[in-house]
């Protein structure tokens, strides 16, 4: 009995050791840490339970029969983040570079599977040369596996995805449909196809970096939500972002306890407009002002910052914030900020987690770049966002809501269920100076007139109450009373209920 209980143990050191010392050295010294250590700091200590340690490949080809490694270049099993099961998968580099083959793919698959029965989140660690080059096709087939799979549980088990090293080729297409996904600088990238390549095709030179790596893909691409600077300052973060995840679809958000008042007045929220239109202020102020103990996660914060979106408590449950930034391109709604917020909104559609959102858009952004780029059809995205979702919905607009922009910022028309205006609030077609320059075009050559015009529409139409004649608008409130009764609101909506009709699936606008 004993030898079997050494033999067992000799197993599972040979797996530990994965591709052997000198590879989990260099793995160190690209700054990056192996599967496992990555697996010990996401997860409560001792909470991991792996599975198919002993799994090993088939592949005979190119002296592979040789070279067999107990776990083939991914560590999986679950474990638990503050208490909640989490499913991991943690690629190996140090195993044949921590590339695909069909039985690394079958690990991979068996607990998404599981994560699907139990209704857990799937949290997958990239750190991969792609497919196994040994083994051709079979490769390819088990990324494909992984694909349909992530697909099935789009919207059913958040999946979220952290990438490490290398991520390239069709590869990058799982960490692309699942819900988040997190890079680290300097030591990750993801392109569809390389430099090499990029510079044979189009004869441009570019970095590994420039191409794919973390700032590109949180500053240019959009493809990636948050970027950060080493291993432990990203599973780190990792971990408190899930606290803000349900774990399933069918499961409310998670709820902390806060000793954070839900009728806390902020008084410096009544000066926060300025006087002059035109001036911008800090959007982000009012977030972190409103929000339980300041705590706000936000996602893709330096990417179409013209639109802020993410995750805070209010009465220790999780909301999703939208807010303009008018900070930014005046806080215009334009191709990137539309496509980011849509798919923001519609992870939290996904998961029932209600939806706060602050508005002070003077409008879309013109131009032909836009226009061409077919702001139409991205800009209906989040239309189409708002409009779709049947999570609790609060409105508050600080300041300007003009033309088409004021109906796609989850106004009442969209089903918003509350819907508050500072009195700061300017509700209208378009702005003052706009409007004038139209309808009082015979005038344009007199300054004067067009600005006494333009003061005459803006005491008229520019503020909160012609909006609220109509019932477009609930309540008029003060800004230091913003958290209370936005708490209040969410309170009342723990319990909506809404359904929209039957249909396979919509078509958004993509
Ligand atoms: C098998 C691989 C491998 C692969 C790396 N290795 N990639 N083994 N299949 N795809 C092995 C190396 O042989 C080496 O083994 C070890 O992993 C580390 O690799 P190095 O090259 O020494 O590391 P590094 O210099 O850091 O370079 C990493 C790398 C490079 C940039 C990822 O290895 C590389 O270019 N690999 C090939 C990438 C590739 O073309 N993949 C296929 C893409 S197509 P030893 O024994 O020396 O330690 C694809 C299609 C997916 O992925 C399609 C899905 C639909």
């Amino acid at each position: 009995m004993s030898d079997i209980l050494r033999q067992l143990e000799e197993k599972r050191q040979r797996a530990r050791l994965g591709g052997g010392e000198r590879r989990v050295e260099n793995q160190h010294k690209k700054g990056k840490l192996t599967a496992r250590e990555r697996i010990e700091l996401l997860l409560d200590p001792s909470s991991f339970e792996e599975w198919d340690m002993f799994v090993e490949h088939r592949c005979t080809d190119f002296g592979m029969a040789e070279q067999a490694i107990p776990g083939d270049g991914v560590v999986t099993g679950f474990g638990t983040i503050n208490g909640r099961i989490v499913f991991v998968f943690s690629q190996d580099f140090t195993v044949f570079g921590g590339s695909l083959s069909e039985p690394h793919a079958e690990k991979i698959c068996k607990i998404m599977d599981q994560a699907m029965r139990v209704g857990a989140p799937v949290i997958g660690l990239n750190d991969s040369g792609g497919a196994r080059i040994q083994e051709g096709v079979a490769s390819l087939a088990g990324y494909a596996e992984v694909f349909q799979r992530n697909v099935l549980a789009s919207g059913v088990i958040p999946q979220v995805s952290v990438i490490m090293g290398p991520c390239a080729g069709g590869a990058v297409y799982s960490p692309a449909m699942t819900d988040f996904i997190f890079m680290v600088k300097d030591t990750s990238y993801m392109f569809v196809t390389g430099p090499d390549v990029v510079k044979t095709v189009t004869h441009e030179e570019v970095t590994q970096e420039e191409l794919g790596g973390a700032v590109t893909h949180t500053t240019k691409s959009g493809v990636a939500d948050r970027a950060f600077e080493n291993d432990v300052e990203a599973l780190l973060s990792l971990r408190r972002f899930v606290d803000f995840l349900p774990v399933n679809n069918r499961e409310k958000p998670p709820v902390r306890p806060t000793h954070d008042p839900h009728d806390r007045t902020e008084p410096s929220l009544d000066t926060l407009i300025p006087d002059n239109p035109a001036t911008p202020y800090d959007m982000c102020e009012l977030i972190l002002k409103v929000v339980d103990e300041a705590d706000f996660f936000e996602i893709q914060p330096e990417y179409a910052r013209n639109i802020i979106v993410g995750f805070g408590r209010m009465e220790g449950s999780t909301v999703g914030f939208v807010a303009n930034q008018p900070m930014v391109l005046a806080g215009c709604l334009d191709i990137a900020s539309a496509v980011k917020a849509a798919r923001f909104v519609r992870f939290c559609d996904c998961f029932n987690i209600p939806i706060v959102t602050f508005v002070d858009v003077p409008g879309f952004l013109p131009g032909t770049q836009q226009e061409f780029g077919g702001i139409i059809k991205h800009g209906a995205k989040l239309l189409y966002a708002f409009a779709e979702a049947t999570v609790p919905k609060v409105t508050v607009i600080t300041r300007k809501a003009y033309g088409g922009a004021y109906d796609v910022m989850s106004s009442k028309h969209l089903r918003g269920d509350v819907n508050f205006a500072w009195p700061s609030a300017e509700i209208a077609v378009m702005g003052p100076k706009g409007a004038v320059e139209i309808i009082f075009r015979q005038d344009l050559g007199d300054p004067k007139k067009i600005a006494e015009r333009a003061e005459e529409y803006r005491k008229r139409f520019a503020n909160p109450f012609i909006a609220g004649h109509r019932g477009f608008i609930d309540d008029v409130i003060m800004p230091s009373t913003t958290r209370l009764r936005v708490c209040r609101s969410l309170r009342m909506l723990r319990e909506k209920k809404l359904e929209n009709p039957w249909k396979k699936h919509g078509n958004i606008p993509l």
